[in-house]
């Protein structure tokens, strides 16, 4: 059979994304939305948004970002804390302001210092969730020092989210940016309230991408990339057709000045090449039939939210990719930049 030359697929949405805010929200907004239609936009900004007050105004911002004419919907989220109110839940889910709830473990990763310390003293909160059917996304990493960072995601199934679940078998829970075969395992094995999200670069890289012939800050994100065995069981399951795992891309701009540093920010910015990305590998592994299932319809069925109606297009390409996105504040590194992917969006924003 001979390569397609051009690949049409139902709009996709991304389920897991950072756009931070101010200035470089203005910048990084257009790039996924030449991409996708919908996205779960992440609560971590500066101070977080914890309430729904707080979501109905970054919404509002986010709006005022996307390009004129260009229709996108930001699904948002709150930033889960030990004095999370449930009666704020109920107010902004009701008011269709507020699609899921964000559990950081405190300390685990960018701006998670107000997250959570002991799930236990929020089970009031977990059981309206499940009552009311919103799921809770879960940054799946412990932050006990003893443990190695290689081993906080599988350390954090056994310790944490088995007995949350145990406890709430009624809550639905999206296991995001997940990084083993430990979780993959995890997530097959339970029933339809457990999916999980997998990133355009959790499917391509792996430590040595990370470390080998010089440390490679671009590389650099949490949860941090594994061993190759754990690439190959993150990639059979992206491409499986299983309905519990699905598109989220955690594009995460950091200025490079942010990432070449003495303490380099986590954090892949992926947005602009999100589809050709996530493209290019279903494609290497065979598996261009199985991409439109998992970028456009498992998201939207495991929220219980409509299939988009429109189309995208991608197109074969031999430019590279864009090194850097300007922004006011400074360039931020493309994942994949100068790299030749063999896709291209079209309507693309680089
Ligand atoms: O690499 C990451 N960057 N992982 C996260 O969990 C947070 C994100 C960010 O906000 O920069
Ligand atoms: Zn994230």
């Amino acid at each position: 059979m001979t390569a397609p030359q051009r690949l049409t697929l139902r709009t996709p949405d991304d389920w897991h994304l950072h756009l931070r805010d101010g200035a470089m929200l203005e910048a990084v907004a257009r790039a996924t939305s030449a991409q996708f239609r919908r996205a779960i936009v992440m609560p971590n900004l500066v101070p977080p948004v914890r309430r729904s007050e707080d979501a109905a105004r970054y919404r509002d911002a986010i709006l005022a970002a996307v390009p004129p004419g260009q229709a996108f919907e930001p699904l948002m989220t709150l930033y889960l804390t030990e004095t999370t109110e449930a009666e704020d839940l109920r107010k902004g889910w009701a008011a269709g302001l507020v699609t899921a709830v964000k559990l950081y473990p405190a300390g685990a990763t960018t701006n998670s210092d107000a997250g959570v310390r002991d799930l236990k003293v929020l089970d009031a909160v977990f059981e309206t969730m499940a009552e009311l059917g919103m799921p809770l996304l879960i940054h799946g990493e412990v932050v006990d020092p003893e443990i190695d960072i290689f081993d906080r995601e599988a350390v954090f199934i056994e310790r944490e989210l088995k007995p949350l679940r145990q406890r709430h078998p009624g809550l639905k829970v999206v296991f995001e940016h997940i990084t083993t075969a430990e979780a993959v395992a995890y997530v097959e094995s339970e029933g339809p309230n457990l999916a999980a999200t997998l990133t355009a670069h959790h499917l391509r890289l792996n430590r040595n991408d990370l470390l080998v012939g010089g440390m490679r800050p671009h590389h650099f994100c949490l949860p941090v990339a594994k061993r190759e065995a754990h690439r190959l069981a993150l990639r059979r399951a992206a491409t499986s057709g299983n309905p519990k795992f699905f598109l989220g891309t955690d594009s995460a701009p950091h200025l490079v000045s942010d990432k070449e540093s003495a303490c380099g920010c986590a954090g892949i910015f992926s947005a602009p090449v999100a589809m050709e990305s996530y493209a290019t590998t279903f494609e290497e592994d065979g598996a261009l039939d199985k991409l439109e299932a998992f970028a456009s319809e498992f998201g939207p069925r495991f929220y219980g939210l409509p299939l988009n109606e429109g189309t995208i297009t991608l197109e074969r390409t031999e430019d590279p990719v864009p090194v850097n996105w300007a922004t006011p504040l400074g360039d931020v590194r493309i994942y994949h930049g100068g790299e030749v992917l063999p896709w291209r969006l079209v309507g693309d924003a680089r």
